[in-house]
This record gives C-alpha cells, structure tokens and sequence, in this order.
C-alpha cells in the first residue's frame, strides 16, 4: 500500500512539475518543448505507462488508472496554458495594430507654382498690361541667331562674354547649334516672323510696332550662389518708326513699380557694351526704402538695337528704330522674395519651394 500511495504521491508531484513548467512556456514552442518531457515519446508519463509491464494484472490496473488520471490532470493544465498563451498574443495583436481614432488625419500635400513660375508669369502680365505680345523660342539654337544675327560675328572677342554650351551638330546651313546663352536671338526670330505677316504692308511703308517679351531658359558655363548653368532671362524689343529710348525708360520703370509694388525705387541707366546694341546700358535699381535700401543692384542689359541687327530682321536701319532690353527672372525672383543663394531654387527642396504660394 504505500508504494502505491508514494506512487501516487510521485504522480501528484508530476503533475506539478508540468503544470509549473507549463507556466514557465511564454511562447507556444516553448510550451510544445514542455509538453514533450511529460507526454512526448520519451516523456515521463510515457515512461510510466510502459513502466506498468512489469507488475500484476491487479496493480497494473490501479497504477494504470492513476497514471491516466494524472495524464488527464497534464492534459487540462496543457490546454488551459495553451489557450491563456493564445489570448495573450491576441491582445499583444490588437494592442499593436490599436487605431487611435483621435490623431489627426493625413493630409494629402497641396502643390504650388515654382517661385520662377510665379515671377515669370508675374512679368508676363505686367508686360501684358502694358501692350507687350508673349513670345517664345528654341532653347536649342543656332550660332547663327545665338550670335552672328546679333552683329557677334565667329571669332568675335564679345562672343567670350557668354561661355557656351555647343551640341555637336550642325542645322542645314552648317551653323553649329548651342544652348542659347541668352533669350536675344528671339529679337531675330520674332522680328523676322512679324515683318513676314507683315509683307503686304510694309511693301506700303507700313509696318505695326513689335513689341514684346520673351521669357525663357538660358544655359552657359557658370555655376556659383549666383550663376547657374540653367537660368532664366526675358527678353524685351519695342521697335517701330517711332520709338526713343524715353520709351525704354518709362515702360522698364513702370514694369519695376509694379513687379516690385512700390514707387519707392530709382533706376540708373550705366553705359556698357553689347555687340547687339549702340549705345547700351546695363539697368541698375535702387529701392529708396527696406532691407536693399541704397545699393545699386544689376536687373537688365538694355540699348538700342544696332542698325546690323535691324538689318538682320531684314528691316531698314533707316526707318525702324528698336530698344530692346534682357533681363534675369531668377535675378528679379531672388530680390523679390529676398533669396541670397540662386541655387535654391533649383535643388527641389520642399521646404524652401512650399514657402512661395
Ligand atoms: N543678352 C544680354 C545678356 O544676356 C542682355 C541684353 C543686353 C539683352 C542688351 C538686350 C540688350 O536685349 O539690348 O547678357
């Protein structure tokens, strides 16, 4: 009787042990490894029930019954183990993937005009208001509107001014093609254009005025805070039997109150040098008030246009006078909105382009 009773004993231990252990298993592997030293092929339950061989039809019967008992008692504490694990990970689960229905939603971004886009189309409509057409041209050009048309013959020292970008390719008549390192040779263009629809009249020593603007990309070799190898001009040409440099001043006067939106400004017209004007001059302003108070700042080449170039619009010197200016929109955009490094505007940065709407 009592080694049944210390077996009995044992067997109470047993079941313990493996519900402890059970305890103990924090994932289902770990539980899996638990239930094998207890009900696995070389468990000690197992180990028991073959034990039982050994003894008499009558003690194999209790010893049998009481080890299945036991087995049993193994069994419920597995399962509940096995299913407190599961609704712990199902908590874990629902806990990680919790929606806080109170944070505040995802916006979708809202887009906005480049700064460039906006002071380009800002000029547009100035000029626009004041008469001027909108024109606008290739930004892969040839030497020969580029430069030779704009009185800046091959081999000219003045060609120097504007260091280019060429392709390696030549148009029909073998003039080699470049980037255009200035919106100019669109004076040519549009010149050449407009007296051809107005051949009729001009046979009558009749033609309207040109006047227009041409805003575009530009290229040359350049690069610092200032100078980019992609920049932005427009360029400007009144021409007409009846236009003087007054005209000039007024009209880029005008268009600088209104770009700038104040009366507060001054411009200066300092004599320079362009092969494709004579007499020209580089256009400085002076803001009277703010934080560019007094200074002199570069916007614009100007002059009038020279008689060879007029030629080269196949228009006569004599009669058709022209002004033309050209000017920086990255340049106007900078001082406009108070940018002091040009290459921001073209590094894509979010945080500085989302600023300007
Ligand atoms: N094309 C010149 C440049 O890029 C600027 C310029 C000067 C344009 C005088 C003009 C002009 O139309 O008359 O430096």
């Amino acid at each position: 009787m009592s080694t049944v009773n210390a077996a009995f004993e044992d067997l109470n231990d047993l079941a313990q042990s493996a519900t402890a252990q059970f305890a103990n298993a924090h994932t289902p592997a770990e539980l899996e490894n638990a239930k094998a030293q207890f009900l696995g092929k070389a468990g000690r339950v197992t180990a028991l029930m073959k034990g039982l061989a050994q003894f008499s039809a009558d003690e194999k019967k209790t010893r049998g019954a009481a080890i299945n008992q036991t087995k049993q008692a193994i069994e419920v504490a597995l399962n509940a183990r096995r299913q407190a694990l599961q609704e712990a990970e199902l908590e874990r689960q629902l806990a990680a993937e919790a929606l806080d229905v109170t944070l505040p939603g995802r916006q979708r971004g809202q887009g906005g005009l480049h700064p460039i886009s906006l002071t380009w189309q800002r000029i547009e409509q100035i000029f626009g208001s004041m008469g001027f057409d909108v024109g606008d041209g290739p930004e892969i050009e040839n030497d020969w509107y580029n430069f030779t048309a704009l009185n800046n013959p091959p081999n000219h020292p003045a060609r120097s001014m504007q260091d280019t970008f060429y392709v390696d390719m030549n148009d029909a008549d073998g003039h080699p093609y470049c980037l255009r390192t200035h919106t100019s040779p669109m004076q040519i263009r549009y010149a050449v254009a407009h007296a051809r629809r107005q051949a009729a009249e001009l046979a009558h020593g009749q033609m309207s005025e040109i006047r227009v603007i041409v805003p575009g990309r530009t290229y040359r070799v350049d690069n610092d805070a200032t100078h980019s190898p992609m920049f932005h001009q427009f360029e400007g040409l009144w021409l007409g039997e009846n236009v003087s440099f007054k005209d000039l001043k007024v009209t880029y006067l005008s268009f600088c109150k209104a770009f700038f939106e104040t009366d507060d400004l001054i411009l200066r017209f300092r004599p320079s040098y362009f092969p494709f004007t004579e007499p020209s001059a580089e256009i400085d302003i002076q803001f009277q008030h703010g934080p560019l108070a007094g200074k002199w700042l570069e916007v614009s080449g100007s002059g009038q246009v020279h008689p060879q170039v007029v030629r080269n619009m196949g228009l006569d010197p004599e009669r058709f006078i022209g002004f033309a200016f050209g000017s920086g929109i990255d340049r106007l955009a900078m001082l406009r909105y108070g940018v002091n490094d040009l290459r921001l505007f073209f590094e894509g940065d979010i945080r500085f382009l989302g600023q300007f709407r």
